[in-house]
C-alpha cells in the first residue's frame, strides 16, 4: 500500500488545504488504497434487493462489486470479477438471477458467490480444479443499518455500528423517522461530472455557506426557500462526528421542506411520531444534509436524495442518486417527493446544476501548475466551535462554518497516512 505522508497537504488546525489533493494522480491512488479499500462504503438500500435472487451492481472505489440476496435471503457482496481470466461477471445494473454466467468462457457463480459450473471441467481440467476454492471473492464485511447496506474490504475494520458511531442518530433523522423506515423508488440517476469526489463529499458534509449564494436563482424559483420555509434565517450548527462523518442541521423548528402543500401537510402530521422516535435530541436540532465518510451523502432539503460519489480518477466522478421516501407515506406525498427529486437534485435539477458547475471548476483549475500549487482557505469559524455532549460531536457556533470540512479532512489525512483502526478510535 502507498503511504506517502499526507500530513503536509492539509492543516486542519489552521484551516488550509492544498489544491493539489483534488487533481494529483498519486494522491488519488493512495485514496483508493487507504480510504476506499478500508472504509465502510454504502452499497445499496435493502429495498433495491427485496427478494431472493435480487442483485445490484455497484462499485467500492473503482472495484466492481455485486450485491446479492441469495436464495436463503442472506445479503452478500462479492468482487464482480471472474476468477478465471478476470472478466466482469455481471454486466446488468440490477435484476433477479439464480446464477451469474461469465460471458467469456462460461464459469458460473451462484447468488452466494460459489462457483457452481465450469464448462469442460472433466475434459479440460481433468476434474482436478477444486471449484470450492474459486468462488467470487467476498467483500470482507457486509452489514446494514436501518436498511442501508454497507461493505468494507478490510477484515480488520470495526463493526459497521462502531464505524457509524454517533452518526447513527443523525441517520435515523433521514431513514428511520417512521415505522418501516424508508424505501428507494423510481429507479436511479447515474451521471458523470468532471470533478474530484471530495468536492461534493465536503459540500454535503458542511457547506451551508454556498446555499444562499450559489443557489440564489434556484431559490428564486420559489420551489425552495433554500433557507427554511418557516424561518428565512434558520438556526442549527454543523456537527462533526467521529470517523470523518459530518452533518448539517437546522434549528428544531426550522423546516427544510419545499413549499409543496402535500409535503408540508404530511410533515406536520407526522411530526409527533417523528419526535417520539428520535427522542429529546430532536428538540435541539433538525438534521437536513450529511456525509458518511468517505462518499455517501444524503439530504432532506427540497428533495429526498441519497447518493454515492463514485470516484473515477482524480478529476471525474459518477453520481449515483436515489430518491427515497418513508415507506408509510401516502401516494400523493410520494408523487410530490418524486417530482421534487427531479426538480431539485438530479442531472437536470435546479440546485444540482449550480453545485456541479462549481465543483467541476474547482477541480479543473487545479490542472494548471500555478493553480494546483495554491493553498486553499478552509478556516471559516476556526476557534468558534467546540464539543457538544448533547449533540455527540463538534458543533460550530454559527451555521456558516468550515468546522465540518476540517473534521472531514483531518480524518482524511489520518487515513491517508495509514493510521490503524485502533489509532483512529475516538478521533
Ligand atoms: S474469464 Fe470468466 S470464464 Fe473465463
Ligand atoms: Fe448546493
Amino acid at each position: 500500500m502507498t503511504t506517502a505522508d499526507a500530513s503536509h497537504l492539509i492543516d486542519a488546525d489552521k484551516g488550509f488545504i492544498d489544491h493539489a489533493v483534488f487533481i494529483d494522480a498519486a494522491i488519488y491512488q493512495q485514496e483508493l488504497e487507504q480510504i476506499f479499500a478500508r472504509c465502510w462504503l454504502f452499497l445499496c438500500h435493502e429495498s433495491s434487493i427485496p427478494n431472493p435472487g435480487d442483485f445490484f451492481s455497484t462499485y467500492m472505489g473503482e472495484d466492481p462489486v455485486l450485491v446479492t440476496r441469495d436464495m436463503n435471503g442472506k445479503v452478500g457482496a462479492f468482487l464482480n470479477v471472474c476468477r478465471h481470466r478476470g472478466n466482469r461477471v455481471c454486466r446488468a445494473d440490477a435484476g433477479n438471477a439464480s446464477a451469474f454466467v461469465c460471458a467469456y468462457h462460461g464459469w458460473t457463480y451462484g447468488s452466494d458467490g460459489k462457483l457452481i459450473a465450469v464448462p469442460s471441467l472433466k475434459e479440460a481440467y481433468y476434474d482436478e480444479l477444486d471449484t470450492s476454492k474459486w468462488g467470487l471473492v467476498p467483500v470482507a464485511q457486509v452489514d446494514s443499518y436501518k436498511g442501508l447496506v454497507f461493505g468494507t474490504f478490510d477484515p480488520n475494520a470495526p463493526s459497521l455500528s462502531d464505524y457509524l458511531g454517533g452518526a447513527k442518530w443523525y441517520l435515523d433523522n433521514f431513514f428511520d423517522r417512521r415505522e418501516g423506515g424508508v424505501e428507494v423508488f423510481g429507479g436511479m440517476h447515474k451521471w458523470v461530472v468532471p470533478c474530484n469526489w471530495k468536492f461534493p463529499a465536503e459540500n454535503f458534509a458542511g457547506d451551508n455557506y454556498h446555499v444562499a449564494w450559489s443557489h440564489l436563482s434556484a431559490i428564486r424559483t420559489n420551489f425552495s426557500t433554500g433557507s427554511g420555509v418557516k424561518n428565512p434565517n434558520p438556526k442549527g450548527p454543523n456537527v462533526g462526528l467521529e470517523n470523518g462523518h459530518c452533518m448539517l442541521t437546522f434549528g428544531p423548528d426550522d423546516s427544510a421542506d419545499p413549499p409543496v402543500g402535500p409535503i408540508l401537510d404530511y410533515e406536520e402530521s407526522i411530526r409527533p411520531e417523528v419526535e417520539e422516535r428520535l427522542g429529546p435530541r430532536r428538540s435541539l436540532v433538525n438534521p437536513i444534509v450529511g456525509t458518511i465518510f468517505p462518499n455517501f451523502s444524503f439530504l432532506r432539503t427540497t428533495s429526498r436524495s441519497m447518493r454515492v460519489w463514485q470516484p473515477r480518477g482524480p478529476d471525474k466522478i459518477e453520481i449515483w442518486a436515489w430518491t427515497y421516501v418513508d415507506k408509510a407515506a401516502p401516494p400523493e406525498v410520494r408523487e410530490e417527493i418524486r417530482k421534487g427529486g427531479i426538480y431539485g437534485f438530479s442531472p437536470s435539477g435546479s440546485f444540482e446544476q449550480d453545485d456541479m458547475d462549481n465543483w467541476q471548476e474547482c477541480t479543473q483549475t487545479a490542472q494548471g501548475v500555478m493553480g494546483r500549487s495554491l493553498r486553499l482557505h478552509m478556516g471559516m469559524g476556526l476557534g468558534h466551535e467546540g464539543y457538544s455532549e448533547e449533540l455527540g460531536g463538534f458543533e460550530s457556533h454559527f451555521r456558516n462554518s468550515e468546522s465540518n470540512h476540517r473534521n472531514f479532512y483531518r480524518h482524511w489525512a489520518r487515513m491517508m497516512n495509514g493510521a490503524s483502526w485502533g489509532e483512529l478510535q475516538g478521533c
